[in-house]
């Protein structure tokens, strides 16, 4: 369990993820889209940071014949995710693990996999440890592989900040609406856009997106890309030899 992650922050991020996060549910839909394989094929996953098991569940039900192997630090998590997959019974597989440990992927499971995801994780890495991360998930991955994330992002100055304040804070109040019909909890997470990025936790150290272009990059990856970004929330990642990503010469981009 690391420290930087109690059971009461695990608990309270369950409660108001659907109205914080900007299209939490669309996100994990443009993930499964990124999936470097056909819906009927077999290949095996790992999501990093897996929470309550949200992001692993919509990747198994896009794919019906994929394996997960979800992981998460909090056995909080660990617990709920274990009853949200229990329908998937062998093809769901969880383990408590710790993403600063150097030998992490490797110890959720043994050989190769098709596909790597996380969703709000990996920013808790420093930008060292992310840098060791993405070589060891190119390393992990068989060829056609993909490693794609969601992940919060560091803006790169301070116009950027104030934008993300302003449009973050917006998409809470919709969702308050859209989800719950008021604003009630519009008024009781308004604050968190101006505390992530006034007075930010220890525990969480984003990188700005070129770093994380840059640092995919340089671990191998093909097809490095931002898939879609809102308000400091972003979907990038890169492929492994992927015979589904043709990367675009210059002269073909549109
Ligand atoms: C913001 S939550 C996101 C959870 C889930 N991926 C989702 O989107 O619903 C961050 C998750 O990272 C996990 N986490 C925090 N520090 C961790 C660490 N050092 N190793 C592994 N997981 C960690 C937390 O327990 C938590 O479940």
């Amino acid at each position: 369990m690391p420290q930087e992650w109690d059971s009461t922050a695990a608990k309270n991020f369950v409660t108001m993820a659907d109205i914080v996060i900007p299209d939490r549910r669309l996100q994990f839909e443009i993930i499964a889209d990124l999936v470097p394989f056909e819906p009927d094929e077999e290949f095996v996953f790992i999501d990093i940071g897996c929470g309550e098991g949200l992001l692993t569940k919509a990747v198994l039900d896009r794919f019906p014949n994929a394996i997960a192997h979800a992981s998460d630090a909090a056995a909080e998590m660990t617990t709920k995710a274990a009853t949200l997959l229990a329908p998937y019974a062998d093809r769901a597989k969880l383990s408590q693990r710790n993403i600063h440990d150097s030998d992490y992927l490797s110890s959720i499971v043994t050989g190769q996999v098709g596909f790597i995801t996380s969703s709000l994780a990996v920013h808790h890495c420093d930008d060292a440890e992310k840098k060791a991360l993405y070589k060891s998930a190119f390393d992990k991955l068989s060829s056609p592989g993909a490693f794609i994330i969601i992940d919060a992002i560091r803006p790169a100055s301070k116009r950027s900040v104030e934008l993300n304040k302003k449009y973050w804070r917006r998409s809470i109040r919709q969702q308050s609406i859209e989800l719950t019909g008021n604003e009630e909890q519009y008024h009781q997470y308004k604050q968190i856009p101006a505390t992530f990025y006034d007075t930010p936790a220890q525990e969480d150290k984003p990188a700005t997106l070129l770093d994380n272009l840059r640092f995919l990059i340089e671990a191998g990856f093909q097809g490095v890309d931002c898939f879609w970004h809102k308000c400091g929330f972003a979907i990038f990642g890169g492929y492994k030899g992927s015979r589904h990503i043709a990367v675009l010469k210059e002269e073909q981009r549109p």
